[in-house]
């Protein structure tokens, strides 16, 4: 009896167990197996022995846990072509997003297998050769962005079947041929710009900006032959044209009037719910649009590493400057020498991120005192783990604790001394250090 009780016990205990470890096994070893394959700069925090469900950065499973859903990697420094059969078992897949790496060789042709995949960002690679003939096999691909690779071939005619795209980003690859005449209702943007494309914009892309298909070898003279070459999408729209050929002068006329008069309306209401906004909900992208800087003009097209955050050794976050760009923030302090924001990223990573404000110091010089602080281990100071430089814009980038929120300011404080101590008083010995100590991990 008491044996019988006893296996019955280990039977529950092992069902238990069981239940509380279901992963799905077969994707996590999907995984390993990619990061293991595929060479990368920066050190992920994907162990074998910890789940792969809510604590792998960059890794979002199905409700139930059973599935890998989205893997979102973007700037983790992976270079090389992507080992085959690696990614493309994790057949649930819906959002595959390795942006801002140097990932080289051609179009995954396994990727055929990701039957749900809905979001597709491979932006800012080393991806050339020419893309698959039959994109048919991702019916629900929604967003596709492809652009800043070396690409070539021409535009699969193929993209006609996915019904449910809204987005598609070529621009800045080598795609050669003439734009195919798409025929998709949902499509909201398109960029095939500085390719090497032909022929003439065809009639169903003919309601975006003559901009989108700029850098290529395409006339926009030819069409349409009264319109000024600059008109707005919303100018000529090519699926209303129908409409208002059928309207009357006085029609139109009362249409601009109301038009303007609600326009001074939203103005007003805008400026109204601007001004009644509260200050601590900035939004940091906002404030970084405002100084005239967008995602496409810091990360630029040569992969040139010089113009990206820098990450220090042992840094685990899967972001990039355009996440951080995108990120929502909220202002945690204002201090002599600039604004310190908490920063939420998409994938609920949370960071303090220090905007330096009129700071002008050369690049060179910025890179290495940031090196230096970069280095400092002590418990009383809260760890540097990126930076980004540019001419107009410099942020420095630290772990966020939530416990202490003074406490870490006090210690950002510090930071910003020591900082600044070394910024006004750095000497040979100072340039020594940083010159042999190589502390980045910066791809
Ligand atoms: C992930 O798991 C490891 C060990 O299993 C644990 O130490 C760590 O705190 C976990 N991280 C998160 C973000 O849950
Ligand atoms: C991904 O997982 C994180 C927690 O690990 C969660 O906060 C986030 O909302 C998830 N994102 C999506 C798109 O499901
Ligand atoms: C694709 O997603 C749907 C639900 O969104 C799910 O029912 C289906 O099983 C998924 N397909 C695969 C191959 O995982
Ligand atoms: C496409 O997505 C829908 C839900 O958005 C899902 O029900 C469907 O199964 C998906 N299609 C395929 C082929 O997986
Ligand atoms: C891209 O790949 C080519 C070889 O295919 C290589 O010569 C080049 O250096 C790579 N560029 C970058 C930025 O990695
Ligand atoms: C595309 O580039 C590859 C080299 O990366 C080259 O071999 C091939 O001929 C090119 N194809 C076209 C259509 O230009
Ligand atoms: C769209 O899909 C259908 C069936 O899947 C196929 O017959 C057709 O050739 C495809 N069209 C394009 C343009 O790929
Ligand atoms: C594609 O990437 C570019 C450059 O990062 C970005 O500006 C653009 O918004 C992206 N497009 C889409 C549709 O996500
Ligand atoms: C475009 O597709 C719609 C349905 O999605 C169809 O009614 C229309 O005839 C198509 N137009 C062309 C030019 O193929
Ligand atoms: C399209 O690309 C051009 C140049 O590459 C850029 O100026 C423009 O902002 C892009 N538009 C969008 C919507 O991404
Ligand atoms: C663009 O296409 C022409 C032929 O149409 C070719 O001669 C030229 O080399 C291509 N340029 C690039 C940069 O691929
Ligand atoms: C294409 O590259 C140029 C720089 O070479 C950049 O200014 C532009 O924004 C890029 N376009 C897109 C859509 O990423």
């Amino acid at each position: 009896m008491e044996a019988k009780h006893i296996s019955c016990f280990v039977l529950l205990v092992g069902f238990v167990l069981f239940q509380v470890n279901a992963e799905p096994v077969e994707d996590k070893q999907a995984l390993l197996d990619f990061v293991n394959y595929l060479p990368h700069s920066r050190s992920l925090n994907w162990k074998e022995s910890s789940p792969v469900c809510n604590n792998w950065s960059g890794v979002n499973c199905s409700a139930d846990g059973t599935r890998v859903i989205a893997v979102r990697m973007p700037g983790v420094g992976f270079h090389g072509p992507i080992p085959p059969n690696t990614l493309s078992r994790l057949s649930a897949l819906q959002v595959l997003s390795l942006r801002s790496n140097g990932i080289s060789g051609e179009f995954p042709f396994d990727f055929s297998n990701l039957k749900n995949l809905s979001f597709l960002y491979l932006q800012y690679n080393n991806l050339s050769g020419s893309l698959p003939f039959d994109f048919s096999v991702w019916p629900n691909l929604t967003i596709v962005n492809l652009s800043n690779n070396r690409f070539n071939g021409s535009i699969p005619y193929s993209f006609s079947n996915l019904s449910h795209l809204a987005a598609l980003n070529l621009a800045n690859n080598s795609f050669s041929g003439e734009v195919p005449d798409f025929n998709l209702t949902n499509l909201q943007q398109i960029n095939l710009s500085n390719n090497n494309l032909t022929g003439s914009i065809p009639r169903s892309l003919r309601r975006f900006p003559n901009s989108m298909f700029s850098g290529n070898n395409i006339p926009f003279e030819t069409f349409p032959p009264h319109a000024s070459p600059v008109s707005t999408p919303s100018a000529t729209p090519y699926p209303k044209s129908k409409n208002s050929r059928g309207l009357g002068e006085k029609a139109s006329l009362g249409i601009i009037a109301a038009a303007c008069v609600l326009g001074i309306v939203a103005f007003v209401f805008l400026i109204v719910t601007c001004c009644s906004r509260k200050k601590g909900e900035d939004e940091f992208s906002g404030k970084l649009q405002k100084g005239g800087m967008s995602p496409e003009k810091v990360v630029s097209r040569s992969q040139d590493a010089n113009n990206r955050l820098t990450f220090f050794e042992g840094c685990n976050y899967a972001f990039d400057l355009e996440d951080l760009l995108r990120a929502s923030a909220e202002v945690l302090g204002k201090g002599a020498f600039g604004m310190a924001y908490k920063a939420i990223l998409e994938d609920a990573t949370t960071v303090v991120v220090k905007r330096l404000k009129e700071v002008s110091v050369g690049k060179r010089d910025f890179e290495q005192q940031m090196e230096v602080v970069g280095s400092i281990r002590h418990e009383n100071v809260v760890e540097l783990k990126a930076y980004y430089y540019s001419k107009d814009e410099k942020l420095m980038v630290y772990d966020y604790y939530s416990k202490g929120s003074v406490a870490s300011m006090l210690h950002g404080m510090l930071h910003f001394s020591i900082f600044f101590f070394f910024l006004y008083s750095w000497s040979s010995i100072v340039l020594a250090i940083s010159k042999t100590e190589k502390i980045k991990c910066q791809y």
